[in-house]
């Protein structure tokens, strides 16, 4: 098996659970991708902060400039999050050659274009699967699975604390104050929770999925954004009553002269409609193609492992573009057969 090297910065909630899953599963991914993907640096901001002892001392490095320029470093993850200090670091590791793999929706959604263009520049790529919708693989589901389709609309709840809070309002009657709280605990929030109560994550995943969709960059200024932060016990029971539930919904629809809308706002959704049996930290995206009509996705768009999946799946990528030249991974069922018997649950 070949080793490709992974320098990971940052060691919070995602990049915790990249180490901790690589390690869980390694004999699975050497099968699958015939790589050892091995973390071999990490950097942090502070490091005297106590961690996990699983995480060997001796990986840890001084800097994230350390850990660019070194050369046992074959693919960075960018997991710090902000946009100063994430955006200098992809574009140093950017301009090493290093591929780059990041969760980061602020930095792509703000200076995606800039990025974007330095890749090019560099002839070296940028994977961001975790970046919208945790660990529902939306990106590569738009970059591949859509490819022959215009895309009409995408419907999404793509942030998880909002979710949660909604859920928890209107199910079991908490404050949003409390419900907050419980997004905090459980580690869906971002480490600035106005981010996503202000429907702020929401719309830099929707910049993103745009983006995707019809090739051209969005300014966050342009996109009308409401949280859900005014949103009300009492809003929540006129909407029941009327047969409603009120969801963070992010829209991104085209008409036919290519105009092109993005919003994110507090939405009455049907309870029939399948949008609103969306609960918890549950993200949905619901894609309409022109070829392939209507498509849902639905899955824990929040928190360490389910974000953590989507991490892999790039570090993945990355390794299989760096050796062969190729984005796929090239897993293929091998052709032996196996049985199927029932299980145990
Ligand atoms: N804070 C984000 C959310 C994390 O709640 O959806 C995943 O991007």
């Amino acid at each position: 098996f070949r080793t490709v090297r992974i320098g990971l910065a940052g060691l919070g909630n995602v990049g915790m659970g990249v180490y901790k899953n690589l390690e869980t599963n390694a004999g699975l991914l050497r099968e699958r991708t015939g790589f050892h993907l091995q973390v071999t640096r990490i950097s942090v901001r502070d490091p005297k902060k106590p961690r996990d002892g699983k995480v060997p001392q001796s990986l840890f490095v001084g800097s994230w400039q350390e850990l660019v320029a070194d050369p046992q470093v074959d693919v960075v993850v960018e997991l710090i999050g902000g946009t100063t200090e994430a955006f200098d670091l992809v574009s140093a590791a950017l301009r090493a050659r290093r591929p780059v793999v990041t969760g980061n929706k602020a930095l792509l959604a703000e200076r995606g274009k800039e990025l974007f263009a330095l890749a090019e520049a560099n002839r070296v790529p940028i994977y961001f699967e975790a970046a919208v919708a945790g660990g529902i693989p939306i990106i590569q589901t738009l970059q591949e699975g859509f490819v022959g389709n215009h895309i009409r609309s995408i419907y999404g709840i793509i942030n998880g604390t909002c979710n949660y809070i909604l859920t928890r309002m209107s199910q079991a009657g908490l404050s949003y104050e409390i419900a907050l709280d419980e997004a905090q605990k459980l580690g869906f929030a971002e480490a600035d929770p106005t981010l996503d109560v202000g429907g702020w994550d929401a719309a830099h995943k929707a910049i993103i999925l745009a983006s995707l969709s019809y090739g051209f960059w969005i300014k966050p200024e342009d996109v009308f954004v409401q949280g859900i932060d005014k949103v009300s016990l009492t809003d929540m029971s006129f909407a029941d009553r009327l047969g409603y539930t009120i969801k963070l919904l992010s829209v991104i629809r085209a008409d036919r002269d290519g105009k092109v809308e993005v919003r994110t706002q507090p939405s009455l959704v049907p309870k029939s409609h399948v949008l609103a049996s969306v609960g918890g930290a549950f993200n949905a995206v619901l894609v309409n193609g022109d070829i392939v009509g209507e498509t849902l996705f639905y899955g824990k768009g929040a928190g360490q492992d389910p974000t953590s999946s989507s991490v892999i799946s790039d570090i993945a990528e990355a390794a299989a573009t760096l050796v062969y030249g190729s984005r796929h991974s090239g897993f293929v069922p091998h052709g032996l057969y196996g049985k199927s018997k029932p299980v145990d649950e």
